[in-house]
């Protein structure tokens, strides 16, 4: 017999859902990582509730939440702080998944999306899970990357050349400009954010910034001009903040330089 489908209601979410949201969001991960054999991406339920939260509480972010039969049922995110609009995390109650609240949810921030012409929309999940993967395809995402989360600290801790230094608000102009020619676009408002938190990083070669990261970490972001520029970068982060830091798994030679250099994949 078919699962009945709950009437599900989205609503705009705010401070009060964090600590029910975050529960619902960590139980939710670390069902299906430990499901097949992975590491949670968070580290405890006040690690979620602390995320969402802060999401909930900015209006950097636009989110919901799914009510059914009077419960919330689920949360999901919008990162409006760029041109490409950020989904996530979506999460589900483990109790309430595979009955379309998950679709409901990611069509609420689609929409806004589309709404507010935002010029794409990205989002990130684990190879791991078919489910969503599923779902994503079909609201018509396309896979455009591999990516794979890497963890723990180069061997070499330099690369000859490139100087790795703390991104001031300086910076932002020349960090903006490479990320324009490179993606086509910047994500200065995050960058902006990033430097007034002290987690920004620059490298300089030959007397100018050739690449930055907002953060060394699982939810920041880098632009570079070449692979050494990354390595760079990367060679000066002690571990990185999460998981671990994504990179693309397409770029051989990175991901080789990665490995050879006692780095340990966790994860796809
Ligand atoms: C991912 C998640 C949010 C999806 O929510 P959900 O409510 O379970 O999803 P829905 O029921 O709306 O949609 C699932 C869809 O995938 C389809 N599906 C499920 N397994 C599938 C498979 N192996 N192959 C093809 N399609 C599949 C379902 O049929 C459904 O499609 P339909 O709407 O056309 O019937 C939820 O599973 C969750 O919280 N997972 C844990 C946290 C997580 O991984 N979040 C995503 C991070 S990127």
């Amino acid at each position: 017999m078919p699962k009945l489908q709950p009437k599900v209601v989205v609503r705009a979410a705010s401070g009060d859902d964090a600590s029910v949201c975050g529960r619902i969001c960590y139980e939710a991960f670390a069902k299906i990582s430990s499901a097949h054999g992975f590491p949670c991406d968070l580290p405890g339920p006040d690690a979620a509730t602390g995320l969402l939260a802060m999401m909930f509480s900015n209006s950097d972010f636009y989110c919901v939440v799914a009510e059914a039969e009077g419960r919330i049922a689920g949360s999901n995110c919008l990162d409006e702080r760029s041109a490409i609009a950020g989904i996530g995390p979506i999460t589900v109650d483990s109790g309430a998944q595979n009955l379309g609240v998950g679709r409901t949810l990611m069509q609420a921030v689609m929409d806004r999306a589309s709404g507010r012409r935002a010029a794409g929309m990205r989002l990130v999940q684990a190879a791991y899970h078919n489910r969503s993967l599923s779902l994503y395809l079909s609201l018509g995402f396309d896979v455009r990357e591999p990516l794979s989360c890497v963890q723990g600290r180069t061997l070499e801790r330099t690369v000859p050349g490139c100087g790795v230094r703390a991104a001031q608000p300086a910076d932002l102009e020349a960090c903006d400009a490479l990320a324009r020619r490179v993606h086509g676009f910047d994500r200065g408002t995050e960058l902006a954010q990033a430097v007034e938190q002290n987690t920004a990083v620059v490298v300089e070669r030959g007397g100018r910034v050739t690449g930055y990261a907002s953060a060394l970490a699982f939810f920041g972001h880098s632009t570079a001009e070449t692979n050494p520029d990354l390595q760079a970068l990367i060679a000066s982060a002690e571990s990185f903040g999460g998981p671990g830091l994504l990179v693309p798994s397409r770029n051989n030679a990175l991901l080789r330089w990665c490995v050879a250099n006692g780095l340990r994949v966790v994860s796809q």
